[in-house]
């Protein structure tokens, strides 16, 4: 089973300001699909020419796990944007209360995660394996489904994401963020 790039949620200029169409054109059009077609190269006559992705996640490591694990994260990343971003529902809201005392306070902590993932690596919402709410940081590929945790929302802060828009600002690329956030796909994925 050959990997796929999967279509985006919206149109490539839909995230703009916060996120520009030449963003989308490199970092889905050219970062995502490269990964996309090195794993397909690293799998190809291997054992895990017909496994799933997350199989191959679970089972791999090296070379191929860094880009099926982009794989996935870009994905997921995509999936937790919106042209539309407002509010967590009333439920959300007080899940993250629950967590974290408040929605600002999870914002502000899951912002500083971000912002203090040395090098490049990823910010996310995550479920642990005990089902509480947690922020977790993972570095360059890592992915929390090998650590037993459940994604809920991502943040890619590999320099990638924002050079073009942001130029070295990851602060000011973390506020528009923000603007962004599919709030319902991060209940879809609490409730899965
Ligand atoms: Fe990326």
């Amino acid at each position: 089973m050959a990997f796929s790039l999967p279509d985006l949620p919206y149109a490539k200029g839909a995230l703009a300001p916060h996120m520009s169409e030449e963003t989308l054109d490199f970092h889905y059009g050219k970062h995502h699909k490269t990964y996309v077609d090195k794993a397909n190269g690293l799998v190809e006559g291997t054992d895990f020419a017909n496994a799933s992705l997350e199989e191959v996640i679970m089972n791999s490591e090296g070379g191929l796990f860094n880009n099926v694990a982009q794989i996935w994260n870009h994905t997921f990343f995509w999936n937790s944007l919106t042209p539309n971003g407002g509010a967590p529902s009333a439920t959300l809201q007080g899940e993250l209360e629950k967590a974290f005392g408040s929605v600002d306070a999870f914002k502000e902590k899951f912002t500083n995660t971000a912002i203090n993932t040395f090098g490049s690596g990823w910010a996310w919402l995550v479920k642990t394996a005990d089902g509480g709410l947690d922020v977790v940081s993972t570095s360059n590929a890592g992915t929390p489904m090998t650590s037993g945790q459940s994604a809920l929302l991502t943040c890619d802060v590999w320099e990638h994401a924002y050079y073009i828009d942001y130029r070295n600002a990851r602060p000011k690329y973390l506020e528009a963020f923000w603007a962004l956030v599919n709030w319902d796909f991060v209940e879809q994925n609490l409730n899965a």
